[in-house]
């Protein structure tokens, strides 16, 4: 019986698996989830693409590693499977609750967990009649949302299921508030309702903290995290421009984080988890804003080199060798004076607040190799590995 890993296109994290899987010696088989037919039937179940028969692959799985990109699919991938009777990692049951925000925080809430004040109204932004009239909710959910979260602070409007920053939106006035609200049709990145949160006040940074769990063992958060930095825009998405580096965690933050993951991964015996966590600074600063933009300028300068080999097709061609590549510019930029500062500002500032962190999102399927891996020195693919290797029963 075998590790599969389910995928629908072979991007940098699939081949980060795949080259990490050789390297530990585990033989990985592959799933498609894509363009295949999964078919059930009086005959029993199969799975062929148009070229290939996979059923075999299938039945011989025991234990599906789940890269489906898309949280739709890839919920659909870890049910699925878990019907044919395969371990997952994740479980369905984590990835339902990952895939909304909502359900994260309430999961954490329940734990008493630290989160951002977050106020869901489960009415639409707009309603369709019949007749194909409109009907307009944007003012009655305004209005619910400042009886919550006082205006001038700042309202943070969020697709429920969204990723990468997309529809993330910060209101400060009632224009912009209802303007944000009219934005959150109902879609697949925000299937119900409208998700509003306090605007935290973090300074120029924000943390991703993983934490994994293997059967058999005490779950673990990885000493390290990614910080992702930037003044460019409220959200620190990386897939907004911005800049990564490395802050080391105090132990509260990382038993708070395990905490979390044990919530999140609950009745599953592995599972692994990136945490997006802010830590509201405030006014609890410990360096100058202007310096700082200075070095964040001569940081970015210095990334260029990795953002070029980021968008190399040698990746789709050649993975190792452009691994080498990335890991060569990774460290080009790491190295530069301005890289440490930060990061000394990032760990300092951390240590320094480690009471105002909050926890707001799980992913259960984040991308590592290109950021993750080389800013904080963790390959996720070991723990994910391991914890597939330990679903396994000998
Ligand atoms: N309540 C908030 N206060 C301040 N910044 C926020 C808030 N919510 C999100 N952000 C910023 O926006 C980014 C994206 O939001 P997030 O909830 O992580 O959604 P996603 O990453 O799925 O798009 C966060 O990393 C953070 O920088
Ligand atoms: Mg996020």
């Amino acid at each position: 019986m075998s590790i599969a890993l389910l995928y629908e296109r072979s991007e940098s994290d699939e081949n980060g698996i795949k080259f990490t899987a050789q390297q530990l010696g585990i033989d990985l088989t592959y799933i498609p989830f894509r363009k295949i037919a999964l078919s059930i039937s009086k005959n029993g179940f199969s799975a062929k693409t148009k070229g290939k028969d996979y059923t075999s692959i299938i039945n011989g799985t025991a234990v599906v590693l789940n890269r489906a990109q898309s949280k739709n699919r890839r919920l659909q991938a870890s049910y699925i499977m878990e019907m044919l009777g395969k371990k997952t990692l994740n479980t369905s049951q984590s990835e339902f609750i990952c895939y909304s925000k909502l359900r994260t925080l309430l999961h954490l809430f329940k734990e008493g967990i630290p989160i951002p004040k977050t106020v869901f109204v489960p009415c639409d932004s707009t309603d369709t009649l019949k007749n194909g009239k409109e009907i307009h909710n944007e003012k009655d959910i305004a209005d619910l949302f400042e009886q919550e979260i006082p205006l001038e602070e700042g309202i943070v409007i969020k697709a429920d299921a969204g990723t990468h920053g997309k529809m993330i939106m910060l209101s400060k006035t009632r224009e912009e508030l209802e303007a944000s609200i009219k934005e959150t049709k109902s879609s697949i990145i925000n299937p119900i309702g409208v998700v509003a949160q306090e605007l935290v006040q973090k300074w120029f940074y924000d943390l991703r903290i993983i934490v994994s769990k293997e059967k058999g063992k005490h779950p673990v958060c990885y000493h390290t995290a990614m910080a992702r930095a930037g003044f460019k825009d409220f959200r620190t998405n990386t897939f907004l421009g911005n800049l990564v580096f490395h802050a080391k965690l105090p132990l509260s933050i990382q038993e708070l984080a395990v905490k979390c993951g044990k919530t999140l991964g609950k009745g599953s015996e592995a599972w692994i988890f990136a945490l997006d966590a802010m830590v509201d600074v405030k006014d609890n600063k410990n360096a100058d804003d202007v310096y700082l933009k200075g070095e964040l300028d001569k940081a970015a300068q210095a990334f260029g080199p990795v953002q070029k080999v980021k968008a190399d097709e040698m990746r789709l061609t050649d993975f190792e060798a452009w691994t080498v590549k990335l890991e060569k510019a990774f460290n080009g930029y790491k190295n530069i004076e301005s890289y440490e500062n930060i990061k000394n500002i990032i760990e300092e500032n951390v240590e320094k607040n480690k009471s105002a962190l909050v926890f707001h999102e799980s992913n259960s399927c984040p991308e590592f190799w290109e950021n993750t891996r080389l800013a904080t020195g963790l390959n996720v693919a070991i723990p994910l590995l391991n914890g597939a290797q330990s679903l396994i029963d000998h």
